[in-house]
């Protein structure tokens, strides 16, 4: 009876072992759905061929199941057909940037093994299947961003005991974010980015302990601001509620947010005054609150934010001083405070750090003169005062700055000669100086292949037009026009 019982147990695997229970044939069936009509791939994926585990993008356990199925960047243009829930030892299923279209079989949800699935980038279409209690029992990644999916987010998901990375970004999902999703106890990604998401944001999403990154802005539209719990976040790395309708003040608890390293809220309607606590952010590279509505003046604590590399507040109401310490933070790259109401002097060791590359302070009030070494590091690509109220000469080390790239002071008080290497540098688009008491004659030198907006209109430059601005060969706009002597004009011969 033992020796019977056994064979019985045995006997259905020892028949099967070859195709792993029938993956052989799940296979062949997936084929005829992956690729769609007139499609090709998958050319190895054959009927005939008895070693499915040698099939293309197949992995196989040593009992010959399919326990891993990749077939990204193939055409495929078909489906994702029910068949593959025939596929029951499946770990990880990867169908990424594979053409693939129409609704998500329910049966996904089913695999009693599968931690990740991957369907991102493709055409993956209607609603996110209905997933009931105990479906996706092993799941712990799913990336679904860049696909055509509609209708609300799934409910079911959140009950997935072992998630951690939830990507839904990029699809069209509409409706509020469940609170439901407050209760993932292990997630630590959440991407609803790039949907048509509205409602509040709920507060009750910091309940995330383990969370480290978040991107829920972007298209979505929600009603109210930032809530003031996130400041529980404490995981939280990345956070990302860019261009989606919030507004209200920020809230001075993200200032508790101590591992974050990026503050994306740029694009939305934040009011009121940027509280001193967001200084204590004290892991914080990138900030971007700009196009938005904040007033008042940057904070003193942004003197603690040491590793700072990008600084973006144009676009708002914000008045006061450029602090000095701002030419003290030792990593910043980018710093862009255009169409504000700052004042005040430029700080004097801005660049000094070696790692600027862009500067933009355009349309404010700024006085004083301009920083001798902007372009310290050699890095300096975009540099943009313009409109301000700078007075005095342009620093003879910028003619010598090879990486610039973009160069626009025009409407200040500049006085003094042009450095005659701003006329010759390699990678320079445009040079604009318009609106200033710019003196002297212009060099002989004038090169730069790339060149293609010269604007020197309105200053007192003197002498007569230099042959070479003939030869440069990406030029589209010349505007020489009202200096003293008139002997420019664009009309020359
Ligand atoms: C699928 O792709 C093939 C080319 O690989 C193309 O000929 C066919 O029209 C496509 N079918 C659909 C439905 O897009
Ligand atoms: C599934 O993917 C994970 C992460 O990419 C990898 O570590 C693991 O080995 C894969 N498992 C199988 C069965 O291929
Ligand atoms: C899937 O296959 C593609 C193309 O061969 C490869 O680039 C990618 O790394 C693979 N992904 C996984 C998770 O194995
Ligand atoms: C989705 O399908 C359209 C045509 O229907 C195609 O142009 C587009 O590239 C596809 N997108 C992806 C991500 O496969
Ligand atoms: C899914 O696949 C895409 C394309 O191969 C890749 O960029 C992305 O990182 C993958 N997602 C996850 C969570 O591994
Ligand atoms: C996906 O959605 C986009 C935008 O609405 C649309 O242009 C495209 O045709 C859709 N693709 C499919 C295959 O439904
Ligand atoms: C700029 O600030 C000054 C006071 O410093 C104020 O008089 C002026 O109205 C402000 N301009 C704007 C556009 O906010
Ligand atoms: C520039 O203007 C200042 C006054 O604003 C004046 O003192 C200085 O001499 C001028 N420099 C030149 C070179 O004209
Ligand atoms: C010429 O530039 C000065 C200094 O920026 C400015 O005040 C003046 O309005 C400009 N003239 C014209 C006609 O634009
Ligand atoms: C421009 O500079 C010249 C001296 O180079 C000076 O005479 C003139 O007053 C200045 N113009 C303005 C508007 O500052």
């Amino acid at each position: 009876m033992r020796c019977l019982g056994l064979l019985l147990v045995l006997s259905p695997l020892f028949f099967a072992v070859s195709d792993g229970d029938g993956d052989h044939g799940a296979l062949v069936k997936l084929k005829a759905a992956l690729v769609g009509p007139g499609g090709s791939g998958l050319g190895d994926w054959a009927a005939a061929s008895p070693d499915h585990c040698s099939f293309s993008g197949v992995t196989c356990d040593e009992d010959s199941h399919v326990v891993a199925l990749n077939v990204s960047f193939v055409h495929l243009n078909g489906s994702l057909p029910p068949e593959i829930g025939l596929l029951r030892h499946l770990v990880n299923l990867t169908v990424s940037c594979a053409g693939l279209g129409g609704s998500l079989p329910v049966e996904l949800a089913a695999l009693p093994s599968l931690r990740l699935l991957n369907i991102s980038n493709n055409n993956f279409s209607g609603e996110f299947p209905k997933v009931e209690p105990g479906g996706f029992p092993a799941l712990e990644v799913i990336d679904a961003y860049n696909n055509n999916i509609s209708g609300p987010l799934p409910l079911g998901l959140a009950a997935a005991p072992l998630l951690r990375y939830l990507h839904l970004g990029g699809n069209f999902f509409s409706g509020v974010i469940p609170e439901a999703y407050s209760d993932i106890p292990n997630l630590e990604y959440l991407g609803l980015n790039g949907n048509s998401l509205t409602g509040r944001v709920p507060p009750s999403l910091s309940r995330l302990s383990k969370l480290k990154e978040m991107y829920i802005g972007h298209f979505n539209v929600y009603e109210g601001g930032i809530p003031r719990e996130f400041g529980r976040l404490s995981s939280l790395v990345r956070l990302d509620m860019a261009g989606c309708g919030l507004s209200g003040t920020l809230p001075a608890s993200l200032g508790q947010l101590k591992r974050l390293d990026s503050l994306f809220l740029h694009i939305n309607r934040l009011s009121g005054s940027i509280p001193p606590e967001l200084g204590g952010l004290s892991q914080l590279e990138f900030l971007d609150f700009s196009i938005n509505e904040l007033t008042g003046e940057i904070p003193e604590s942004f003197a603690e934010l040491k590793e700072l590399k990008l600084l973006n507040l144009f676009m708002n109401h914000l008045q006061g001083i450029v602090p000095p310490f701002i030419g003290e933070l030792p990593s910043l790259v980018k710093l862009e405070l255009w169409e504000n109401n700052f004042s005040s002097e430029l700080p004097e060791s801005l660049g000094m750090n070696g790692r600027l590359v862009t500067l933009d302070v355009a349309s404010n009030r700024i006085t004083g003169t301009i920083p001798p070494d902007l372009c310290a590091g050699g890095r300096l690509e975009r540099l943009v005062l313009m409109d301000n109220g700078l007075v005095g000469p342009i620093p003879e080390k910028l003619g010598g700055c090879k990486s610039l790239t973009r160069v626009r002071l025009g409407k200040n008080s500049l006085n003094g000669s042009i450095p005659a290497g701003l006329f010759d540098l390699p990678s320079n688009d445009m040079l604009e100086l318009n609106d200033n008491n710019l003196s002297s004659e212009l060099p002989t030198v004038i090169a730069g292949d790339k060149l293609r907006m010269l604007i020197l209109s309105n200053n007192s430059i003197t002498g007569s037009i230099p042959p070479a601005i003939s030869n440069l060969p990406a030029l589209e706009r010349l505007e020489l026009n009202m200096n003293r002597r008139s002997v420019v004009s664009r009309h020359c011969p």
